[in-house]
């Protein structure tokens, strides 16, 4: 079968981290008895016209049995890129975390919103755009510090922790253009930890403690050197994987890696991510990972 893969990265330039996750998963579909062929989006134009199409590189894009998309969307040509998904879709082509899906994970402002439409936990949230309107935000979420995030930011690129009002109203201003960014709730008690599950379908297929290697630091993302090890999910607090499973549900999403604080008050969600990393996942559980992607890309052909 020829499997696609859609990344909006250029493969000349692929930064050694997405090259890990390509080579996983093109293996993965070898070993499968398949080819993965991977599109970058700029290689694709599209035609809009009696008949939906995509080319690549001037020629129609055809015999694609199914396409995942490595969402990896920045603001970068983001209306390009959400159509170009979508053109996939209209075509007729099974994607693997369609473009509705993806536009609810990409961001975090939506992202949270959808969440909590859908009762899922998540720290106290709010979003501001302009210093003047702080005080109720802070009252609510309590003392410093707290956390800031900018809408968009992944990696642990994106996000900080702010000691004070001061120094929160000084960041907000440095922002000026009325971007607006996240406010939320700092959960001490899970600080330079948390929990990513990975679900692929109706499935948690692995799960993961991250921790922070760094002195003082309280992201755990797995690119800013932060450890991981196999999370056993049913000696947890009751309920995670469920809340993995809804969360990612509630987002629309068939493939996702949720990111879990485990806090004084039960398991919540801080993000879900849309295009989740391999290469740490892996390594923690030495479970087939990109195996069970290509077989679930696999599942979604129509016989
Ligand atoms: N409210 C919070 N309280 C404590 N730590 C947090 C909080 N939000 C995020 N973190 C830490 O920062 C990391 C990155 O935050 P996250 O929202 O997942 O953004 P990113 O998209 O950059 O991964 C998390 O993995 C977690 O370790
Ligand atoms: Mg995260």
């Amino acid at each position: 079968m020829n499997l696609h893969m859609l990344v909006f990265t250029r493969l000349e330039t692929q930064s050694a981290t997405t090259k890990v996750a390509h080579d996983l998963l093109t293996a993965a579909a070898v070993a499968e008895g398949h080819e993965l062929t991977i599109i970058s989006d700029f290689d694709c134009q599209m035609h809009f016209g009696n008949e939906t199409s995509v080319f690549i590189r001037n020629t129609p894009a055809k015999d694609i049995n199914v396409l995942f998309v490595r969402a990896n969307l920045s603001g970068a040509k983001l209306q390009f890129r959400r159509t170009l998904i979508k053109q996939f879709e209209l075509m007729g082509i099974p994607v693997v975390n369609r473009e509705e899906a993806v536009m609810n994970a990409k961001n975090k402002l939506r992202n949270l919103q959808v969440l909590t439409e859908h009762n899922i936990p998540i720290p106290k949230t709010y979003v501001v755009s302009h210093a003047g309107y702080l005080d109720d935000a802070l009252k609510d979420i309590g003392r410093f510090p707290i956390i800031l995030k900018t809408p968009s930011g992944s990696q642990g690129k994106g996000v900080a922790i702010i000691e004070s009002k001061r120094g929160l109203k000084s960041v907000i201003e440095m922002f000026d253009n009325g971007e607006p960014i996240v406010l939320q709730q700092y959960v001490k008690e899970s600080s330079g930890k948390d929990i990513r599950v990975f679900v692929v379908g109706d499935r948690v297929i692995g799960a993961m403690k991250r921790e922070t290697t760094r002195r003082g630091e309280f992201r755990s993302n797995f690119h800013l050197g932060g450890k991981v090890s196999v999370a056993d999910l049913t000696k947890g607090p009751k309920g995670e994987k469920q809340l993995a499973l809804n969360a990612t549900r509630a987002c629309g999403l068939d493939i996702a890696g949720v990111d879990i604080l485990r806090t004084q008050d039960g398991p919540k969600v801080i993000e879900v991510n849309a295009n989740p990393g391999l290469e740490g996942i892996t390594q923690a559980t030495g479970k087939n990972i990109a195996g069970e992607i290509i077989r679930f890309m696999v599942s979604k052909v129509p016989a």
